[in-house]
């Protein structure tokens, strides 16, 4: 037996992975490995907690994604960046760790950032951070880019500190380039208290001159704006953000305690320092979707992957020394004035031997798939023998995801169902993603997903009605050795 660490006392979240033994590593992931929750076609940590996606970008023929990860337990302590790469979706070639905190600007923590691919470069930024003796955060936004052999150069801190309008929040970098100048964006809070991006430019990627707030026509929307993500499709630009603090919540919207929008408008003015948008969306409707990034591949697709999670619930697992995971990669287009998603193509190359979805279809399997058709009412109970249950259903005015039955029940604080607007009021197919303990729905061709969590202690049966269609089982994701952490 190990002694686990107690994560209740603040400070022991900066504990480093040289301060535990290799004995702690292996027992916390022996634990986290045998849970039955633990995710089989999913990107999930080895242990401790993983959040934020960063860095994602197609390179040198591969999906490259990194993550935030704090090793040692599932509490956000001081967090490493993790790299992952693949070129099927299949099949993930383990990097290790690819940032570790190891300079004073990123002593507490290298936080979230992003990669810019150019030429035979992948370029990165992310945000370092650093506490004070007095615990004040400072952060620095940092440039470096990756080597050949997968690590990563730590080249300069582009921006030490925040503009004068801002708080200590301000994180998050993302760049992208136009007419030969790289422009920057970082999300923040004012020293007003009010969520805004920072727009910087520059001649090369790791020099920026801010050129302020990004000016943009939305009522409030919260006090802080984490993680921005921005990109141009069909002479559009689409800004995704996730805003901390109350957004104009009701029954439909907004019930998580961090919520993602997306908006659609004109290209970035980037002379005027200005987004041409009037209104936000909630792009998932589910429980825990949070901090997602969007990359594009060699094929032109515009690929979306999420956090998995979000940032104030305890989860039923964490007694097992893992938390979260990352969600499924999406294909998004913007379709008339929204952004819709649709699980990436690859994923198919998962599926094992289709079965014709029975009323009470007994599961063989606790990762699958389901395509179907609904009809205006329908119902699609997730089961075990105690008859604990998560119901995804729709009275054809609307759709309800239901947690308040699973076997294990948590954060009710946010509530317990989830609700959207139903956009295809006809029969429609409906594709449902299962793993281990999530659940990812894409309805109405795309524009509605629920991204959530579940727990179902022993989830044998699925129980239909209004529905026809197949159920898939699929096969896990295959991983290779995980290489030494270099302490
Ligand atoms: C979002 C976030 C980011 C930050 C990171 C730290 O979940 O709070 O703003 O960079 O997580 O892990």
């Amino acid at each position: 037996m190990i002694d686990y660490i107690d994560f209740s006392n603040r400070q022991n979240r900066f504990v480093t992975l040289s301060d535990v033994s290799n004995d702690y590593l292996s027992t916390i992931e022996k634990i986290a490995k045998e849970d039955p929750y633990y995710p089989s076609y999913h990107i999930a940590p080895h242990h401790g907690l993983m959040n934020d996606p960063n860095g994602l970008a197609f390179f040198r023929g591969e999906h490259h994604i990194f993550y935030q990860w704090f090793p040692l337990g599932p509490v956000h302590g001081l967090k490493h960046w993790y790299h992952v790469s693949t070129k099927d979706f299949i099949h993930f070639k383990d990097h290790g760790i690819a940032l570790y905190p190891d300079q004073l600007y990123d002593s507490h923590g290298c936080h979230s950032g992003s990669a810019f691919v150019e030429g035979d470069k992948m370029h990165l930024f992310y945000t370092g951070n650093h506490l004070t003796e007095e615990s004040v955060a400072i952060p620095s936004q940092v440039y470096g880019f990756l080597n050949e052999d997968q690590t990563i150069s730590k080249e300069n801190v582009i921006i030490e500190g925040t503009p004068a309008e801002f708080s200590n929040n301000f994180r998050d970098p993302i760049v992208f380039k136009r007419d030969k100048k790289y422009y920057m964006l970082v999300g923040g809070e004012t020293s007003k208290n009010k969520g805004a991006i920072a727009l910087y430019s520059g001649d090369q990627p790791n020099e920026m001159t801010y050129h302020g707030i990004l000016q943009t026509n939305f009522k409030d929307a919260g006090y802080m704006w984490e993680c921005p993500n921005y990109f141009e499709q069909n002479n559009c630009g689409v800004l995704i953000f996730s805003p901390q603090g109350e957004l104009n919540k009701d029954k439909y919207q907004y019930n998580n305690v961090f919520s993602v929008v997306y908006c659609i408008s004109d290209v970035l003015d980037v002379a005027k320092s200005k987004l041409n948008a009037y209104e936000y969306i909630e792009l998932d409707k589910g429980f825990d979707f949070y901090a997602p990034q969007t990359y594009e591949d060699a094929c032109g697709r515009r690929i979306l992957i999420g956090w998995l999670g979000n940032s104030k619930s305890i989860y039923p697992t964490d007694q097992n020394m893992w938390a979260h995971m990352l969600t499924l990669p999406r294909e998004v287009k913007i379709e008339g004035n929204r952004l819709v998603q649709q699980p990436l193509q690859e994923l198919r190359e998962l599926r094992a031997k289709g079965q014709d979805l029975q009323t009470n279809h007994q599961l063989t399997s606790r990762s699958f798939e389901m395509v179907i058709e609904v009809d205006q009412e329908f119902e699609i109970v997730f089961r075990n023998e105690d008859n604990e249950t998560v119901v995804f259903s729709s009275n054809g005015e609307e759709y309800c995801l239901d947690r308040s039955k699973m076997t294990q029940v948590y954060a009710e604080e946010y509530g317990t169902k989830r609700y959207a607007l139903r956009k295809q009021k006809e029969k429609h197919q409906i594709r449902l993603f299962i793993d281990s303990s999530s659940i990812e729905i894409f309805c109405d061709h795309g524009e509605t997903v629920f991204t959530s969590r579940m727990f179902i202690k022993g989830m044998n049966v699925v129980c239909c009605h209004g529905v026809t269609g197949d159920l898939y089982p699929l096969n896990q994701i295959v991983k290779d050795t995980k290489p030494d952490f270099n302490i």
